[in-house]
C-alpha cells in the first residue's frame, strides 16, 4: 500500500527525519547468504518443524529449554497478522515486553510503529517477533546457547507465515538470521536471502539504537524504502 505524499511526510516527521527523495535501488541487492543453522538437536527441531501455529504457540509458552525460562514473567511469541507479507524480527523482549507478553511495546516499539507507518503499514498488518522469546536479564545480549534453543521456533514461525519480506531490526537479529558476524552497518542497505526459500531479507538499525542516534534515521528510512520496493517485487 502506497501512502499519499502528504501523509508520508507526516509519518517521516513522526520518525524525526526530514522527508527526502529515494535513490535508485542498492546495486548490491540480491546477495545470497547461508541460512540460520538449526540450533536444536535433531528430534526436537524436527518435532517443532511439524507444529501448526497454535501448537507452536503452546510449545513456546511452555518452553524450558534454556535458563531464561526461570527469570521470565511470560514468553513473548509475537504479534500481528500471521499471514502478513512483512515479518519484522527483533532481538528479544525487554522489561515491558516481558510484562505485557507482546514484542516492541516500549519506546523502541513506538518508533518501530512510526517506521512502519512511514511505509504505509500499521502494526496489525505485519507480524512482529524476536529471535528470543524470553527476556534476557537486565536486557543483556542473548547468549549463543539461548539463540540456539529458540532458533527452531523462529524457523517454524517463518515457514508458517511465509512472508514476502523479512525486516531484521538490529545487529543481533541480522547476524543471527544471516549467520554472519558483520556489523549492522555492513549488513543493512542490501537485499539478502533467507533460508532455502530465499525469502528476501533487509536488515536495518534497531529502533532503540535510533533513539540514541537519531542521525542514523535517514539510513533506516533508506532501508525501509528498499524493503518496501522488495516486498512489492521491485527490489
Ligand atoms: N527490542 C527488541 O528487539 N524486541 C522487543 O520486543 C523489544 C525491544
Amino acid at each position: 500500500m502506497a501512502l499519499d505524499p502528504q501523509r508520508q511526510t507526516a509519518y517521516l516527521e513522526a520518525m524525526g527525519i526530514q522527508p527526502w527523495l529515494a535513490r535508485d535501488a542498492n546495486p548490491e541487492a540480491g546477495v545470497a547468504l547461508p541460512p540460520v543453522q538449526p540450533g536444536l538437536p535433531g528430534a526436537d527441531a524436527e518435532a517443532i518443524a511439524a507444529l501448526d501455529w497454535q501448537a507452536l504457540q503452546a510449545a513456546v509458552a511452555n518452553c524450558t529449554r534454556c535458563e531464561l525460562h526461570r527469570s521470565r514473567t511470560q514468553t513473548v511469541f509475537g504479534v500481528g497478522d500471521p499471514q502478513a507479507r512483512w515479518l519484522v524480527i527483533g532481538e528479544a523482549p525487554g522489561a515491558e515486553e516481558d510484562r505485557q507478553g507482546e514484542p516492541f511495546v516500549g519506546r523502541a516499539g513506538q518508533l518501530l510503529d512510526a517506521m512502519l507507518k512511514a511505509v504505509g503499514l500499521a502494526r496489525g498488518q505485519v507480524y512482529i517477533t524476536n529471535i528470543l522469546k524470553c527476556r534476557p536479564p537486565n536486557n543483556r545480549d542473548p547468549h549463543a546457547d539461548e539463540v540456539a534453543c529458540c532458533t527452531a521456533y523462529l524457523q517454524r514461525q517463518i515457514e508458517l507465515i511465509d512472508p514476502a519480506l523479512i525486516l531484521a531490526v538490529g545487529r543481533i537479529a541480522a547476524q543471527c538470521l544471516l549467520y554472519s558476524d558483520q556489523p549492522i552497518g555492513k549488513l543493512r542497505g542490501q537485499v539478502h536471502r533467507y533460508g532455502e526459500a530465499g525469502i528476501p531479507l533487509v536488515a536495518t538499525y534497531h529502533p532503540a539504537y535510533l533513539l540514541r542516534s537519531p542521525a542514523e534515521k535517514r539510513k533506516a528510512w533508506q532501508d525501509l524504502q528498499l524493503a518496501q520496493r522488495t516486498a512489492q517485487g521491485r527490489g
